[in-house]
């Protein structure tokens, strides 16, 4: 089963899809925060029903944001610039110290699919904010790389890597079948 989400091409656009088995995201306007109710409930994507990713209409730059066993999940569309800063910061001196290469998929770096959930206490933070064009928590002040790792601020770790493979070049699916 496939739903089409609607997707606005600004980089700054985050959207929140709720999904299902299978999401799918399309190309239409839409505004933040965007929420798209679909198959199966929300117990049965609770118990770790894999999602599926449809990467087409997610813009370079843009970030959305899916559900997966309940949790908010973040997947990034890197940009260029972004990619090259990740990879090439001093990942040795930070806190939760992990190069960019260990948080993507060779071959595909421009996508970072991580855990939406401030590793300090729990807010959801915004993309594209802070120092570091990654995300910035609005509780504490805690500030994530575009690799998602943790730069400043609070929190004490990298925003969690979660398990996902790519289906193809335009889908991936977070979560074991
Ligand atoms: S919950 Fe994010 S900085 Fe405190």
């Amino acid at each position: 089963m496939t739903n089409a989400i609607s997707v606005d091409s600004s980089r700054r656009d985050f959207l929140f899809i709720a999904t299902g088995a299978v999401a799918a995201v399309g190309a239409a306007a839409a505004t933040w925060p965007f929420i798209a109710q679909m198959n199966p409930s929300a117990s049965t994507v609770a118990a770790g029903f894999p999602v599926e990713i449809d990467l087409g209409p997610i813009a370079v730059g843009q970030v959305i944001k899916v559900f997966w066993r309940g949790q908010p999940i973040f997947v990034s569309h890197r940009t260029p610039k972004q990619i090259e800063e990740a990879e090439t910061a001093d990942w040795k001196s930070m806190r939760d110290p992990q190069p960019d290469s260990a948080r993507v998929k060779a071959g595909h770096e421009e996508w970072l699919v991580v855990s939406a959930i401030c590793t300090h206490l729990g807010c959801i933070p915004t993309p594209h904010e802070g120092n570091f064009d990654g995300w910035f928590c609005q509780c504490h002040g805690s500030q994530y790389d575009s690799s998602g790792r943790i730069r400043l601020g609070p929190a004490p770790l990298n925003l969690a890597l979660v398990p996902y493979e790519f289906l193809s070049d335009a889908k991936l699916q977070i979560g074991v079948a």
